[in-house]
Formats: structure tokens, C-alpha cells, sequence
């Protein structure tokens, strides 16, 4: 009898935890705000219209059927790739397809909700290497100059 009451109340107690964190997950709000920078142009004006005529704003597009397709290929073609990314696949993450503000200014939907508060936390300038790095096979790190690639999208004021 007794242990017929200690099976009955772990198995509630299991059920239990799994619909809290069932509801703990839905209710998680996404840390990417996505949209091609929609949502920022209205602040951001400048910068957005900058990174529409970079080849970077079309890298996922860019790429054949074929390598759409190869978890190895969009990895450094899309937003918010790997570990503490939130991108899952090309369907359901279609608003985080390629390279976008947070791809180098890390998740910024905290910062869209408040931007005097908080701002996107990443270092843009470390980014770089996420991605133009010898992992890509077209990589020559003596061609690859951070300096002239800063340069050459440069949307911000000198300090
Ligand atoms: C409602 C206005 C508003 C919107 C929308 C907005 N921002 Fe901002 N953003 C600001 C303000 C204000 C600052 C602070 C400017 C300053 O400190 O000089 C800022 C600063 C930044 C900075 C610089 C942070 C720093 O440390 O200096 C980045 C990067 C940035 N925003 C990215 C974004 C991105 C990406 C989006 C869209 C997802 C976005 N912002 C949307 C108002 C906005
Ligand atoms: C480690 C990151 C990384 C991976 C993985 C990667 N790429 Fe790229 N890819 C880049 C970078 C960075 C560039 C830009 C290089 C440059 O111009 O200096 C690029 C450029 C390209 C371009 C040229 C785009 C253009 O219009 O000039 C193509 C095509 C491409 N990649 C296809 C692929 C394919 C196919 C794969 C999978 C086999 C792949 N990439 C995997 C980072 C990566
Ligand atoms: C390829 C990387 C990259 C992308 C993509 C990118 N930025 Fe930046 N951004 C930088 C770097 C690097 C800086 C210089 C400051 C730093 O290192 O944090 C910067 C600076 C800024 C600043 C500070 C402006 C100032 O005058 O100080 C704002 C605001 C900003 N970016 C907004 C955006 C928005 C909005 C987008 C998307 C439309 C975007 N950035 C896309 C790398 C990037
Ligand atoms: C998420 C991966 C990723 C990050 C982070 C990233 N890049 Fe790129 N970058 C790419 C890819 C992919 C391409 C090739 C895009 C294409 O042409 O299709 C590219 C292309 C470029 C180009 C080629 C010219 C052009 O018009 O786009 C420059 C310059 C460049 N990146 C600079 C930078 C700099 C500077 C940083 C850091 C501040 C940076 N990138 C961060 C993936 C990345």
C-alpha cells in the first residue's frame, strides 16, 4: 500500500516538472529580433541602408540550392548559428537567413524592447572571426585584412 502511494505521487511529481517546463519553454521569448533589420531601421536609418549594399545582407541567398541545403555551408551565411544561437533551420528560422545586425552586435530584441536600457552586448569588431576564419574552405588568412574589411563597412562615427 505505502509503496503504491510513493509510486502514485513521484509519477505526479514527474508529470508535474515536465508541464512546468513544457510552459517555462513556450513562454521563453526569442533573444533575436531577425527581419533583415526591419525593426531597427526606424532608429538606425543609416546603418541599415549600409549593410543592404553589403554582399554579406545576401549570404545566404547567394548560396546554390544545393549548398542551402548542407548544415556545413549556412552556418556562417545565416544569424545566430551554433551554441547560444537560436537558429534551427532555414524554414523555421527564415527571419534569421543571412548575415544581419546580430550576427556581429549578438541578440538584440532586449534592446528593441528597450534600447535606452539595454544594449546588444557583443563586441562587433570580435565577430569577424566567427566566421572569416580557415574554416571556410575559400579562406586565405594573408588576403583577409580586418582593417580594410572594417573599412569597407564602416557605419559608425569615430570615437
Ligand atoms: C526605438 C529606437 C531604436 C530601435 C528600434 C533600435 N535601436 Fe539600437 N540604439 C538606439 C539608441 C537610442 C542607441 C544608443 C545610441 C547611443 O548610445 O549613442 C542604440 C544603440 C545601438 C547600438 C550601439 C550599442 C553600443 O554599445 O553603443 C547597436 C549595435 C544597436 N543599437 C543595434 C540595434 C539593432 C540591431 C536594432 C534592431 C534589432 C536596433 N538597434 C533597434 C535606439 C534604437
Ligand atoms: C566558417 C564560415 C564559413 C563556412 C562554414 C562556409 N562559408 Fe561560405 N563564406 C564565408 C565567408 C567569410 C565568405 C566571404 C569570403 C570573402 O569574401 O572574403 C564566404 C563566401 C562564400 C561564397 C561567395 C559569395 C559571393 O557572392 O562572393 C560562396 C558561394 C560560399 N561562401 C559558399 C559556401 C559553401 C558552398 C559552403 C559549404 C561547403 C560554405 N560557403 C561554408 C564563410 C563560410
Ligand atoms: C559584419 C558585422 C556587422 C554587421 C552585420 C552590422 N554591424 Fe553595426 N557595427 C559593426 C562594428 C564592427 C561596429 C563598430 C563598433 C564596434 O566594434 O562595436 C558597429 C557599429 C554599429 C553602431 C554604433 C554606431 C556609432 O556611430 O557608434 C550601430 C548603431 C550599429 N553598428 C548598428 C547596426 C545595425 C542596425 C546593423 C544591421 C542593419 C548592423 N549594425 C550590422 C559591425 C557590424
Ligand atoms: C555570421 C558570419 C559572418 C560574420 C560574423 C562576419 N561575416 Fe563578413 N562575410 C560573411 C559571408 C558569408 C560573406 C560572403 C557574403 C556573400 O557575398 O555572399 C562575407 C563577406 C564579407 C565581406 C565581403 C564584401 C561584402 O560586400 O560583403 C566583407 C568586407 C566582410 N564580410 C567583412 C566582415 C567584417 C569586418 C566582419 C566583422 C565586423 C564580418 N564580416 C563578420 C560572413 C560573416
Amino acid at each position: 500500500m505505502r509503496n503504491w502511494l510513493f509510486v502514485s505521487l513521484l509519477v505526479l511529481l514527474i508529470v508535474g516538472a515536465m508541464f512546468y517546463l513544457t510552459v517555462a519553454e513556450e513562454e521563453k521569448e526569442p533573444a533575436y529580433a531577425g527581419d533583415n533589420g526591419k525593426a531597427c531601421k526606424m532608429c538606425h536609418k543609416d546603418q541599415v541602408a549600409a549593410w543592404e549594399t553589403w554582399g554579406m545582407a545576401t549570404a545566404y541567398d547567394d548560396l546554390s540550392d544545393d549548398a542551402k541545403k548542407k548544415t556545413e555551408c549556412i552556418g556562417c551565411h545565416v544569424t545566430g548559428f551554433g551554441e547560444d544561437g537560436e537558429f534551427i533551420d532555414a524554414k523555421k528560422s527564415a527571419n534569421l537567413l543571412n548575415v544581419q545586425c546580430e550576427a556581429c552586435h549578438g541578440p538584440a530584441a532586449a534592446h528593441l524592447k528597450n534600447p535606452m536600457k539595454e544594449k546588444p552586448a557583443a563586441a562587433a569588431k570580435d565577430a569577424c572571426a566567427n566566421c572569416h576564419n580557415e574554416k571556410y574552405f575559400g579562406f586565405k588568412a594573408d588576403e583577409w585584412k580586418i582593417e580594410e574589411a572594417l573599412e569597407s563597412i564602416k557605419h559608425w562615427k569615430d570615437d
